[in-house]
Protein backbone atom coordinates (compact mmCIF):
# COMPACT_ATOMS: atom_id res chain seq x y z
CA UNK A 1 0.00 0.00 0.00
CA UNK A 2 2.64 2.21 0.98
CA UNK A 3 4.90 1.72 -2.14
CA UNK A 4 1.19 2.17 -4.35
CA UNK A 5 1.17 5.93 -2.84
CA UNK A 6 4.91 6.77 -3.26
CA UNK A 7 4.11 6.01 -7.11
CA UNK A 8 1.37 8.26 -6.98
CA UNK A 9 2.96 10.54 -5.26
CA UNK A 10 6.11 10.71 -8.52
CA UNK A 11 3.49 9.60 -11.12
CA UNK A 12 3.04 12.37 -13.23
CA UNK A 13 -0.90 11.82 -13.79
CA UNK A 14 -1.41 13.28 -10.69
CA UNK A 15 0.90 15.85 -10.81
CA UNK A 16 -2.21 18.64 -11.30
CA UNK A 17 -4.04 17.43 -8.23
CA UNK A 18 -1.69 15.70 -5.53
CA UNK A 19 -3.43 16.52 -2.45
CA UNK A 20 -5.79 13.57 -2.13
CA UNK A 21 -3.13 11.06 -2.09
CA UNK A 22 -1.53 13.09 0.76
CA UNK A 23 -5.22 12.92 2.50
CA UNK A 24 -4.46 9.19 1.87
CA UNK A 25 -1.30 9.31 3.47
CA UNK A 26 -2.09 10.78 6.30
CA UNK A 27 -3.91 8.60 7.52
CA UNK A 28 -1.15 6.56 8.41
CA UNK A 29 1.40 9.15 9.58
CA UNK A 30 4.42 7.45 9.13
CA UNK A 31 3.93 5.23 6.24
CA UNK A 32 6.79 2.32 5.67
CA UNK A 33 7.08 0.03 2.95
CA UNK A 34 9.91 -3.01 3.16
CA UNK A 35 13.06 -1.13 2.03
CA UNK A 36 11.47 2.52 0.94
CA UNK A 37 11.88 5.37 3.34
CA UNK A 38 9.57 6.34 5.81
CA UNK A 39 7.50 8.81 4.72
CA UNK A 40 5.97 11.26 7.37
CA UNK A 41 2.90 13.36 6.21
CA UNK A 42 1.30 15.18 8.67
CA UNK A 43 2.08 18.86 10.03
CA UNK A 44 3.33 18.55 13.82
CA UNK A 45 5.63 15.55 13.17
CA UNK A 46 7.52 16.52 10.22
CA UNK A 47 7.86 20.42 11.94
CA UNK A 48 9.54 18.41 15.03
CA UNK A 49 11.38 16.31 12.89
CA UNK A 50 12.66 19.89 11.10
CA UNK A 51 13.98 20.55 14.15
CA UNK A 52 15.42 17.63 15.46
CA UNK A 53 19.57 17.32 15.33
CA UNK A 54 19.00 13.59 14.80
CA UNK A 55 17.72 13.82 11.55
CA UNK A 56 20.82 14.66 8.74
CA UNK A 57 20.45 16.42 5.50
CA UNK A 58 24.15 15.12 4.27
CA UNK A 59 23.36 13.60 1.32
CA UNK A 60 27.04 11.15 2.26
CA UNK A 61 24.47 9.37 4.56
CA UNK A 62 21.72 8.28 2.21
CA UNK A 63 21.26 4.55 1.96
CA UNK A 64 20.01 5.02 -1.38
CA UNK A 65 17.66 6.30 -3.65
CA UNK A 66 18.32 9.76 -2.65
CA UNK A 67 20.30 11.56 -5.48
CA UNK A 68 20.44 14.68 -4.93
CA UNK A 69 21.92 17.10 -7.70
CA UNK A 70 23.51 19.10 -5.15
CA UNK A 71 24.86 16.73 -2.78
CA UNK A 72 26.65 14.95 -4.98
CA UNK A 73 29.55 12.77 -3.51
CA UNK A 74 32.81 15.06 -2.48
CA UNK A 75 34.62 12.17 -3.73
CA UNK A 76 33.75 12.59 -7.91
CA UNK A 77 36.38 14.29 -8.81
CA UNK A 78 34.87 16.17 -11.35
CA UNK A 79 31.83 17.18 -9.15
CA UNK A 80 31.42 20.02 -6.84
CA UNK A 81 31.40 19.50 -3.05
CA UNK A 82 27.71 19.28 -1.15
CA UNK A 83 26.64 22.58 -0.87
CA UNK A 84 25.36 23.62 2.83
CA UNK A 85 21.64 22.61 1.90
CA UNK A 86 23.34 18.83 1.79
CA UNK A 87 25.48 19.23 4.88
CA UNK A 88 25.21 19.20 8.98
CA UNK A 89 26.38 21.51 11.76
CA UNK A 90 28.88 22.64 12.09
CA UNK A 91 29.35 23.32 8.57
CA UNK A 92 26.51 24.06 7.61
CA UNK A 93 25.85 26.55 9.94
CA UNK A 94 29.62 28.13 8.84
CA UNK A 95 28.84 28.33 5.12
CA UNK A 96 25.03 29.68 5.79
CA UNK A 97 26.61 32.35 8.00
CA UNK A 98 29.36 33.10 5.65
CA UNK A 99 26.72 33.53 2.97
CA UNK A 100 24.34 35.36 5.15
CA UNK A 101 26.68 37.96 5.76
CA UNK A 102 26.34 39.14 2.38
CA UNK A 103 22.31 38.88 2.63
CA UNK A 104 20.60 39.57 5.68
CA UNK A 105 20.82 40.52 8.98
CA UNK A 106 22.61 41.56 11.11
CA UNK A 107 25.82 42.72 8.58
CA UNK A 108 23.31 42.96 5.38
CA UNK A 109 19.53 43.85 6.94
CA UNK A 110 18.83 46.44 3.59
CA UNK A 111 20.06 44.18 0.79
CA UNK A 112 16.55 42.55 -0.14
CA UNK A 113 14.36 46.03 0.70
CA UNK A 114 16.81 47.64 -1.45
CA UNK A 115 16.46 45.52 -4.26
CA UNK A 116 12.61 46.59 -4.10
CA UNK A 117 12.28 49.60 -7.05
CA UNK A 118 14.60 47.48 -9.05
CA UNK A 119 12.15 44.51 -8.64
CA UNK A 120 9.62 46.88 -9.58
CA UNK A 121 10.97 48.07 -12.69
CA UNK A 122 12.00 44.35 -13.98
CA UNK A 123 7.84 42.84 -12.93
CA UNK A 124 7.32 46.27 -14.46
CA UNK A 125 9.24 46.05 -18.01
CA UNK A 126 8.11 42.50 -18.20
CA UNK A 127 4.36 42.99 -17.55
CA UNK A 128 5.07 46.13 -20.64
CA UNK A 129 6.45 43.69 -22.86
CA UNK A 130 3.88 40.55 -22.92
CA UNK A 131 2.56 39.79 -26.04
CA UNK A 132 -0.71 39.57 -28.02
CA UNK A 133 -3.19 39.78 -24.69
CA UNK A 134 -5.34 37.22 -26.23
CA UNK A 135 -2.52 34.59 -25.67
CA UNK A 136 -0.04 34.81 -22.55
CA UNK A 137 2.01 31.96 -21.53
CA UNK A 138 2.62 33.38 -17.95
CA UNK A 139 5.62 30.97 -17.60
CA UNK A 140 7.61 31.88 -20.59
CA UNK A 141 6.70 36.00 -20.67
CA UNK A 142 6.65 36.26 -16.90
CA UNK A 143 7.08 33.77 -14.24
CA UNK A 144 10.39 32.00 -15.25
CA UNK A 145 12.05 35.76 -17.11
CA UNK A 146 11.44 37.55 -13.40
CA UNK A 147 13.37 35.94 -10.71
CA UNK A 148 16.03 34.08 -13.13
CA UNK A 149 16.72 38.36 -14.17
CA UNK A 150 16.66 38.89 -9.90
CA UNK A 151 19.24 35.78 -8.76
CA UNK A 152 21.04 36.84 -11.82
CA UNK A 153 21.60 40.66 -10.93
CA UNK A 154 21.58 39.67 -6.82
CA UNK A 155 24.98 37.09 -7.82
CA UNK A 156 26.16 39.13 -10.61
CA UNK A 157 25.29 36.95 -13.22
CA UNK A 158 25.22 38.15 -16.64
CA UNK A 159 21.37 37.73 -17.48
CA UNK A 160 22.83 37.00 -21.71
CA UNK A 161 23.87 33.64 -20.53
CA UNK A 162 20.59 32.13 -19.20
CA UNK A 163 20.49 30.10 -22.46
CA UNK A 164 23.44 28.38 -21.16
CA UNK A 165 22.96 27.82 -17.68
CA UNK A 166 18.94 27.22 -17.85
CA UNK A 167 19.58 23.36 -19.37
CA UNK A 168 21.85 22.29 -16.19
CA UNK A 169 19.91 23.80 -13.39
CA UNK A 170 16.50 22.41 -15.29
CA UNK A 171 18.72 18.60 -15.19
CA UNK A 172 19.83 19.45 -11.60
CA UNK A 173 16.10 20.58 -10.60
CA UNK A 174 14.67 17.73 -12.29
CA UNK A 175 16.87 15.18 -10.79
CA UNK A 176 15.51 16.22 -7.02
CA UNK A 177 12.88 13.72 -7.64
CA UNK A 178 13.48 10.45 -6.09
CA UNK A 179 12.82 7.11 -7.50
CA UNK A 180 12.37 4.37 -6.29
CA UNK A 181 12.72 1.94 -9.23
CA UNK A 182 16.37 3.75 -10.49
CA UNK A 183 19.70 2.92 -10.14
CA UNK A 184 21.01 5.46 -7.78
CA UNK A 185 24.22 5.00 -9.73
CA UNK A 186 22.97 5.68 -13.65
CA UNK A 187 20.87 8.56 -11.91
CA UNK A 188 23.46 10.30 -11.28
CA UNK A 189 25.45 10.59 -13.89
CA UNK A 190 23.29 12.96 -15.92
CA UNK A 191 23.40 15.16 -13.00
CA UNK A 192 27.16 15.32 -12.62
CA UNK A 193 27.35 16.37 -15.93
CA UNK A 194 25.56 19.13 -15.75
CA UNK A 195 27.04 20.03 -12.06
CA UNK A 196 30.06 20.11 -13.91
CA UNK A 197 29.39 22.38 -16.44
CA UNK A 198 27.79 24.70 -14.00
CA UNK A 199 30.84 24.19 -11.72
CA UNK A 200 33.30 25.13 -14.85
CA UNK A 201 30.56 28.15 -15.91
CA UNK A 202 31.06 29.70 -12.65
CA UNK A 203 34.13 28.78 -11.84
CA UNK A 204 35.22 31.59 -14.61
CA UNK A 205 33.08 34.08 -13.37
CA UNK A 206 34.37 34.07 -10.32
CA UNK A 207 37.66 34.24 -10.78
CA UNK A 208 36.65 37.60 -13.38
CA UNK A 209 34.79 38.82 -10.34
CA UNK A 210 38.46 38.21 -7.96
CA UNK A 211 40.43 40.55 -10.64
CA UNK A 212 37.59 43.19 -11.10
CA UNK A 213 34.82 43.26 -8.11
CA UNK A 214 31.81 44.55 -8.62
CA UNK A 215 28.82 45.25 -5.85
CA UNK A 216 27.11 41.66 -6.35
CA UNK A 217 26.89 38.70 -4.26
CA UNK A 218 29.18 36.83 -6.25
CA UNK A 219 31.84 39.44 -6.09
CA UNK A 220 31.56 39.81 -2.02
CA UNK A 221 31.53 35.75 -1.23
CA UNK A 222 34.94 35.48 -3.22
CA UNK A 223 36.70 38.70 -2.00
CA UNK A 224 35.63 38.57 1.48
CA UNK A 225 37.00 37.69 4.48
CA UNK A 226 34.88 37.45 7.95
CA UNK A 227 35.58 35.97 11.05
CA UNK A 228 35.29 33.09 9.54
CA UNK A 229 38.06 33.13 7.04
CA UNK A 230 37.49 32.86 2.79
CA UNK A 231 35.51 30.32 1.70
CA UNK A 232 37.45 27.60 -0.40
CA UNK A 233 36.89 28.12 -4.23
CA UNK A 234 35.16 24.42 -4.00
CA UNK A 235 33.05 26.02 -1.11
CA UNK A 236 32.32 28.98 -3.67
CA UNK A 237 31.16 27.47 -6.33
CA UNK A 238 28.78 25.20 -4.55
CA UNK A 239 26.99 27.87 -2.93
CA UNK A 240 27.05 29.96 -5.90
CA UNK A 241 25.09 27.18 -7.92
CA UNK A 242 22.91 26.37 -5.00
CA UNK A 243 22.13 29.98 -4.99
CA UNK A 244 21.35 30.10 -8.44
CA UNK A 245 19.54 27.15 -8.84
CA UNK A 246 17.37 27.54 -5.69
CA UNK A 247 16.82 31.28 -6.68
CA UNK A 248 15.01 30.74 -9.79
CA UNK A 249 13.57 26.98 -10.21
CA UNK A 250 10.97 27.62 -7.35
CA UNK A 251 10.31 31.38 -7.24
CA UNK A 252 8.93 30.70 -10.92
CA UNK A 253 6.46 28.13 -9.75
CA UNK A 254 5.45 30.03 -6.96
CA UNK A 255 4.36 33.22 -8.95
CA UNK A 256 2.65 30.85 -11.31
CA UNK A 257 0.67 28.76 -8.83
CA UNK A 258 -0.02 32.14 -7.36
CA UNK A 259 -1.61 33.74 -10.12
CA UNK A 260 -3.54 29.87 -11.17
CA UNK A 261 -4.77 30.09 -7.59
CA UNK A 262 -6.46 33.69 -7.58
CA UNK A 263 -7.76 32.98 -11.30
CA UNK A 264 -9.82 30.23 -9.79
CA UNK A 265 -10.32 32.59 -6.95
CA UNK A 266 -12.02 35.36 -8.79
CA UNK A 267 -13.00 37.01 -5.35
CA UNK A 268 -9.71 37.29 -3.60
CA UNK A 269 -8.15 38.17 -7.00
CA UNK A 270 -10.73 41.68 -7.18
CA UNK A 271 -9.84 42.33 -3.56
CA UNK A 272 -6.02 42.49 -4.20
CA UNK A 273 -6.68 44.47 -7.25
CA UNK A 274 -8.31 47.36 -5.05
CA UNK A 275 -5.72 46.64 -2.13
CA UNK A 276 -2.79 45.40 -2.94
CA UNK A 277 -0.97 45.29 0.58
CA UNK A 278 -3.47 42.10 0.55
CA UNK A 279 -0.14 40.42 -1.19
CA UNK A 280 1.41 39.44 2.09
CA UNK A 281 -1.17 37.92 3.37
CA UNK A 282 -2.02 36.27 -0.12
CA UNK A 283 1.65 34.46 -0.57
CA UNK A 284 1.82 33.23 2.70
CA UNK A 285 -1.64 31.10 2.03
CA UNK A 286 0.16 30.21 -0.94
CA UNK A 287 3.05 28.74 0.41
CA UNK A 288 0.43 27.06 2.54
CA UNK A 289 -1.59 25.70 -0.20
CA UNK A 290 0.37 25.28 -2.98
CA UNK A 291 3.98 25.10 -2.22
CA UNK A 292 6.91 24.64 -4.62
CA UNK A 293 8.39 22.64 -3.00
CA UNK A 294 6.14 19.89 -2.06
CA UNK A 295 8.53 17.25 -0.29
CA UNK A 296 11.76 17.11 1.10
CA UNK A 297 12.89 13.50 0.26
CA UNK A 298 16.30 13.19 1.12
CA UNK A 299 16.83 12.96 5.19
CA UNK A 300 18.14 10.22 7.20
CA UNK A 301 18.11 9.03 10.86
CA UNK A 302 21.29 9.81 12.92
CA UNK A 303 19.72 7.27 15.49
CA UNK A 304 16.64 5.20 16.24
CA UNK A 305 14.14 7.63 16.17
CA UNK A 306 10.29 7.35 17.54
CA UNK A 307 7.46 9.32 16.11
CA UNK A 308 3.93 8.04 16.61
CA UNK A 309 5.22 5.07 18.25
CA UNK A 310 6.67 3.77 15.03
CA UNK A 311 10.63 3.25 15.57
CA UNK A 312 12.17 4.72 12.87
CA UNK A 313 15.48 2.82 12.73
CA UNK A 314 18.98 4.51 12.53
CA UNK A 315 20.22 4.76 9.04
CA UNK A 316 16.30 5.35 7.14
CA UNK A 317 15.85 7.65 5.03
CA UNK A 318 12.73 9.68 5.49
CA UNK A 319 10.53 11.80 3.43
CA UNK A 320 8.97 14.67 4.48
CA UNK A 321 5.83 15.59 2.51
CA UNK A 322 5.68 19.27 3.76
CA UNK A 323 2.63 20.17 1.16
CA UNK A 324 0.78 17.45 3.18
CA UNK A 325 1.93 19.18 6.36
CA UNK A 326 0.18 22.15 5.30
CA UNK A 327 -3.08 20.40 4.42
CA UNK A 328 -3.52 18.75 7.58
CA UNK A 329 -6.91 19.45 8.94
CA UNK A 330 -5.39 18.49 13.22
CA UNK A 331 -3.53 21.96 12.02
CA UNK A 332 -5.88 24.30 10.02
CA UNK A 333 -9.13 24.75 9.66
CA UNK A 334 -10.97 23.39 6.04
CA UNK A 335 -7.19 23.25 4.87
CA UNK A 336 -8.56 22.59 1.57
CA UNK A 337 -9.74 26.04 1.33
CA UNK A 338 -7.78 28.74 0.22
CA UNK A 339 -8.45 31.55 2.26
CA UNK A 340 -5.44 34.23 2.81
CA UNK A 341 -7.48 35.78 5.96
CA UNK A 342 -6.54 32.76 8.06
CA UNK A 343 -5.38 34.29 11.56
CA UNK A 344 -2.54 31.72 11.69
CA UNK A 345 -0.65 30.71 8.54
CA UNK A 346 2.23 29.03 9.90
CA UNK A 347 3.05 26.51 6.65
CA UNK A 348 6.11 24.25 5.75
CA UNK A 349 6.06 26.05 2.50
CA UNK A 350 9.65 27.61 3.32
CA UNK A 351 10.75 24.62 5.45
CA UNK A 352 11.80 25.11 8.99
CA UNK A 353 14.81 24.71 11.47
CA UNK A 354 18.28 25.17 10.69
CA UNK A 355 17.68 24.52 6.93
CA UNK A 356 14.63 27.04 6.58
CA UNK A 357 14.63 29.16 3.58
CA UNK A 358 17.88 31.34 2.66
CA UNK A 359 16.05 33.45 0.35
CA UNK A 360 12.75 33.53 2.06
CA UNK A 361 12.75 37.44 2.07
CA UNK A 362 13.35 37.45 -1.28
CA UNK A 363 11.18 34.82 -2.62
CA UNK A 364 8.54 36.34 -0.34
CA UNK A 365 8.95 39.78 -2.06
CA UNK A 366 9.26 38.54 -5.62
CA UNK A 367 6.24 36.61 -5.41
CA UNK A 368 4.07 40.00 -3.25
CA UNK A 369 5.08 42.34 -6.27
CA UNK A 370 4.23 40.21 -8.88
CA UNK A 371 1.18 38.99 -7.89
CA UNK A 372 0.25 42.88 -7.31
CA UNK A 373 1.08 43.92 -10.13
CA UNK A 374 -0.29 41.33 -12.78
CA UNK A 375 -3.86 42.02 -10.73
CA UNK A 376 -3.47 45.64 -11.19
CA UNK A 377 -2.48 45.95 -14.35
CA UNK A 378 -4.37 42.85 -16.46
CA UNK A 379 -7.37 43.45 -17.37
CA UNK A 380 -9.89 40.64 -16.85
CA UNK A 381 -7.28 38.12 -17.23
CA UNK A 382 -8.75 34.49 -17.51
CA UNK A 383 -7.18 31.28 -17.56
CA UNK A 384 -7.22 29.47 -20.78
CA UNK A 385 -6.74 25.85 -19.33
CA UNK A 386 -7.68 24.35 -16.55
CA UNK A 387 -5.61 22.14 -15.22
CA UNK A 388 -2.77 23.53 -16.99
CA UNK A 389 0.16 21.25 -18.18
CA UNK A 390 2.73 20.55 -15.44
CA UNK A 391 6.27 20.12 -15.41
CA UNK A 392 7.73 16.46 -14.68
CA UNK A 393 9.24 17.28 -11.35
CA UNK A 394 6.98 16.33 -8.31
CA UNK A 395 9.41 17.80 -5.82
CA UNK A 396 9.24 21.02 -7.56
CA UNK A 397 6.00 20.92 -8.72
CA UNK A 398 4.76 23.73 -10.85
CA UNK A 399 3.01 24.07 -14.77
CA UNK A 400 5.05 23.90 -17.53
CA UNK A 401 2.95 26.70 -18.70
CA UNK A 402 -0.37 28.75 -18.14
CA UNK A 403 -2.12 30.49 -20.85
CA UNK A 404 -4.43 33.16 -19.74
CA UNK A 405 -6.32 35.77 -21.93
CA UNK A 406 -7.16 39.42 -20.93
CA UNK A 407 -9.03 42.06 -22.84
CA UNK A 408 -5.62 44.20 -22.26
CA UNK A 409 -2.63 46.11 -20.38
CA UNK A 410 -3.29 48.52 -18.05
CA UNK A 411 -0.49 51.05 -17.94
C1 LIG B 1 9.11 30.48 -3.51
C2 LIG B 1 10.37 30.31 -3.52
C3 LIG B 1 11.11 29.39 -2.61
C4 LIG B 1 10.68 28.28 -1.93
C5 LIG B 1 9.28 27.67 -1.90
C6 LIG B 1 11.81 27.74 -1.22
C7 LIG B 1 11.75 26.65 -0.38
C8 LIG B 1 12.80 26.19 0.38
C9 LIG B 1 12.72 25.09 1.32
C10 LIG B 1 11.47 24.26 1.60
C11 LIG B 1 13.95 24.93 1.87
C12 LIG B 1 14.33 23.89 2.94
C13 LIG B 1 15.12 22.73 2.37
C14 LIG B 1 15.46 21.69 3.40
O1 LIG B 1 15.07 21.79 4.58
O2 LIG B 1 16.14 20.69 3.03
C15 LIG B 1 14.82 25.92 1.26
C16 LIG B 1 16.16 26.07 1.54
C17 LIG B 1 16.96 26.96 0.87
N1 LIG B 1 16.57 27.96 -0.01
FE1 LIG B 1 14.72 28.33 -0.65
N2 LIG B 1 12.90 28.52 -1.49
C18 LIG B 1 12.51 29.54 -2.33
C19 LIG B 1 13.28 30.56 -2.83
C20 LIG B 1 14.62 30.71 -2.60
C21 LIG B 1 15.45 31.77 -3.11
C22 LIG B 1 14.94 32.96 -3.94
C23 LIG B 1 16.73 31.50 -2.70
C24 LIG B 1 18.00 32.27 -2.94
C25 LIG B 1 18.12 33.54 -3.00
C26 LIG B 1 16.68 30.29 -1.89
C27 LIG B 1 17.76 29.71 -1.29
C28 LIG B 1 17.68 28.63 -0.42
C29 LIG B 1 18.87 28.05 0.21
C30 LIG B 1 20.31 28.52 0.03
C31 LIG B 1 18.40 27.01 1.03
C32 LIG B 1 19.25 26.08 1.92
C33 LIG B 1 19.19 26.59 3.36
C34 LIG B 1 20.00 25.74 4.31
O3 LIG B 1 20.28 24.57 4.05
O4 LIG B 1 20.38 26.28 5.38
N3 LIG B 1 15.39 29.84 -1.85
N4 LIG B 1 14.08 26.68 0.37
Amino acid sequence: MTQTLLHQILDYANRADPYPIYEELRRTPVHHDTDGPYVISTYYEIRSLLHDPRLSSDARNLASGGADPLAESASEESALPPSFLRLDPPEHDRLRRMTNRHFGPPHSPHRVDAMRPELHDIVGGLIDGLGDPGRIDLVEEFSYPFPVTVICRLLGIPREDEARFHTWADTLAASLDPDPDADPAERGKGTVEARMQLGMYLAGLIEERRKNPGDDMLSQLATAEGQDGPMTTMELLSTAALLLIAGHETTVNLITNGMLTLLRNPDVLQRLRAEPRLAVPIVEELLRFEPPVQLLPGRTALADIEVRGVTIPKGSTLWLVLASGNRDPQRFENPDRFDPDRPDVQHLGLGSGIHSCFGAPLARLEAQLALSELARRLEKPRLLEDPPPYRQNAVLRGPRHLRIACDGIRP
